[in-house]
């Protein structure tokens, strides 16, 4: 498939050679040096410090990565201040209400919104890898029907790996091609089967001419004994809440990754680091743990008690959904989620109390010094729960929903990563803070 060429390819070896004439002085135990700045397209420059170990020895310290770039990337742009997200430069509002989310999966991996050709032919290449090998099913077997689904995603998708392991070959283009497709098409059929397993029903086969996203909806709620009927606005919605996940730059999973890959481990078993990654409830478990903070408070009235936990060093509570590494401001896909979970309501007809909880712990917190002098705003997981509850899913399902969504973000950043011919091993360094050097001492003299 010819994605891109001429002129896209000229655009991106001019931005990845945007070395500017500004330069950061460092100065050090006597000796001067000057450290090259990089412009990007959008955002903040970047200092480049391999000079400041190559002539001064010195390592940068920067817990958590909070200033550090580690990668060029053309995929997804943040401005956290603004509360700007983009896809390939696209607003994600504008995606989310326009496009769908098979086409927002073709622009991350290609570049380029399709057109109707180009949709028509990644559509059916999907479509024809949603099976799992037969042998796949035996691996839920061995799990616990109470097991956490996201447990069966990282073994069941890790697994996957010993099926398409000869085939791979991550060096070629058509090889790449195959595994994202492979990774993306069999992703849901995953999903809806832990799902299934959960419920002690059995698993439903694909469908091909079945949309991708509804196609995953039948696969979770249909039963052999019924015809399923597929509501389109609660489909819409879903695919809608699949936009808004699908990639957000170098956040901890898809770091996960990269990390992986660059040891050029199989592409199946990396995206399984990334659902490992994603599961913890300060990244993607937040959505499930978001519903549950608000379950737990209940009511109205309970609300400023838990504001006050959150805001006391020594209570572990936080409120989930809320705050972010980059957004210093509301999160874009909040507001967009927050309207998807009033439209699925209304449509529904469903009062979810927990609703004016959120809205109402929203409108508290956002008023609260303690909140907006630390920049603190609902984030993507404060509306979703809500959400997917009233989709039908339960809170176990949220972050595997979350996982879905996101592993076209994986594997176009696994792509991005191995095609980038500045990538190689992802090795940090540290700040040894050890006992110095002493010698052994005999069993006897200690
Ligand atoms: C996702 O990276 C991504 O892009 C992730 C994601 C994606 O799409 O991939 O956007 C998805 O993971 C969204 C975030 C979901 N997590 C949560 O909602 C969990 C609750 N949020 C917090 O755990 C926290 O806000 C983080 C982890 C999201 C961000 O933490 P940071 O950037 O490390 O910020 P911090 O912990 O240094 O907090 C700064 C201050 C601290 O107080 P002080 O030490 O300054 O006094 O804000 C406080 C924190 O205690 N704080 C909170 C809080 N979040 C931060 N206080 C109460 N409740 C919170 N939610």
């Amino acid at each position: 498939m010819s994605v891109r060429g001429g002129s896209d390819v000229r655009d991106r070896e001019n931005n990845r050679n945007m070395t500017s004439k500004e330069t950061v002085r460092v100065t050090y135990k006597g000796k001067e040096i000057e450290l090259p700045v990089l412009h990007g397209t959008d955002g903040p420059d970047v200092v480049d410090i391999a000079p400041l170990n190559k002539e001064l020895g010195l390592f940068t310290y920067d817990p958590g990565f909070k200033a550090t770039a580690s990668c060029r990337s053309e995929l997804t742009f943040i401005d956290g201040k603004k509360g700007i997200l983009r896809y390939r430069g696209y607003p994600i509002e504008q995606l989310a209400e326009h496009g769908n989310y098979l086409e927002t999966c073709y622009l991350l991996l290609y570049g380029e919104l399709p057109n109707q050709q180009q949709y028509d032919e990644f559509n059916d290449k999907i479509t024809r890898h949603t099976m799992l090998h037969e042998q796949m099913m035996r691996f839920y077997q061995g799990f616990r029907r109470d097991a956490h689904p996201m447990a069966i995603m990282v073994g069941v998708f890790g697994a996957l790996s010993s099926f398409h392991h000869s085939s791979i070959n991550v060096t070629d283009d058509k090889g790449r091609d195959i595994s994202s497709i492979r990774m993306l098409a069999k992703m849901p059929t995953i999903a809806a089967y832990a799902y299934k397993y959960a419920k002690g029903q059995p698993f439903i086969y694909p469908r091909n001419e079945l949309y991708y996203t509804s196609n995953f909806l039948r696969m979770c709620f249909s039963v052999p004994t019924e015809d399923w009927h597929e509501d389109p606005v609660l489909s819409r919605a879903l695919d809608k809440i699949f936009i808004l996940h699908a990639d957000h730059e170098q956040n901890a999973s898809t770091s996960t990754v990269r990390l992986a890959s660059s040891s050029g481990a199989n592409p199946y078993a990396c995206v399984a680091a990334g659902i490992v990654s994603l599961w913890g409830p300060a990244h993607g478990g937040a959505n499930e743990a978001a519903l549950k903070m608000l379950m737990e408070i209940g009511s109205v009235k309970r609300i400023p008690a838990y504001l006050e936990r959150a805001k006391d060093k020594n209570d572990p509570f936080r409120l989930m959904g809320f705050g972010h590494r980059v957004y210093k401001n509301y999160d874009p896909r909040a507001r967009v989620m927050q309207k998807v979970c009033h439209e699925v309501l209304e449509h529904l007809g469903i009062e979810d109390p927990l609703l004016e909880v959120a809205m109402e712990l929203e409108r508290i917190a956002l008023e609260d010094d303690y909140f907006k002098s630390r920049n603190l705003y609902p984030n993507i997981d404060f509306y979703s729960g809500i959400t997917l509850r009233a989709l039908g899913f339960p809170t176990s399902m949220f972050t595997v929903l979350f996982a879905v969504a996101r592993t076209v973000g994986w594997v176009a950043q696994w792509r991005e990563m191995i095609e980038d011919p500045e990538q190689k091993i992802g090795r940090p360094r540290q700040l040894y803070v050890g006992p110095e050097k002493r010698d052994y001492i005999p069993m006897d003299q200690r």
